[in-house]
């Protein structure tokens, strides 16, 4: 696939949701006031969290959407992804941490980077992270691409695994994981 196909299949994956507090808008006129007095942060709290439907996305197919400005890989990896990225020793890594603010700093295992379903079973079928180089900030090529079966950055030759964590070239670490969880079966909750 030429660069140019691949954009433009990166722009066609690109969907984007309404985000999440819209119910808020329906509280009576009187009570807003009150309310946002009481919870001054909830408008901004709405505003930085999106709501995503993750039903239709195949098992190894990515979703990719926008969010705060920046992209975020929903990736519903497939079995072979799983298993080689659960195969890796984390003293293989460049970067041994998770980088994953849903758990603190833990150890870079495939378990520590993938998201828990809706049943907080960790099966490694949902890998979510922000699609920003840790480089310099290019975003970074999917669907197995580069020598390690996960995403390649052209910009500098940056190598990710099936884990999204960095195994070759200038980037000093994984791609960042963001607050997210399942809320129901099949919607994701960012931030
Ligand atoms: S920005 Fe990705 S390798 Fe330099």
């Amino acid at each position: 696939m030429s660069h140019a196909e691949d954009h433009s299949g990166d722009r066609r994956d690109f969907l984007y949701y309404a985000t999440a507090g819209v119910g808020a808008v329906t509280v009576g006129a009187g009570v807003w006031p009150l309310v946002n007095q009481m919870n001054p942060s909830a408008d901004v709290q709405a505003a930085s969290q999106m709501r995503v439907d993750v039903g239709g996305v195949a098992v190894g197919t990515q979703l990719t959407v926008l969010f705060l400005g920046k992209p975020v890989f929903i990736r519903h990896r497939s079995e072979e992804e799983i298993a080689e990225a659960r195969a890796v020793e984390v003293g293989d890594l460049v970067d041994p941490i998770a980088r994953n603010p849903n758990l603190g700093e833990v150890p870079a295992t495939d378990e520590n980077r993938s998201m828990p379903d809706f049943s907080g079973e960790n099966t490694g079928e949902w890998l979510v992270q922000i699609g920003v180089c840790t480089h310099l900030g290019c975003v970074p090529i999917g669907d197995g691409a580069g020598d390690f079966g996960g995403w390649f950055c052209p910009c500098h030759g940056s190598h990710y695994d099936a884990a999204g964590r960095i195994r070759r070239g200038p980037a000093p670490e994984n791609l960042p994981i963001p607050v997210a969880e399942f809320v129901d079966e099949t919607t994701i909750l960012l931030g």
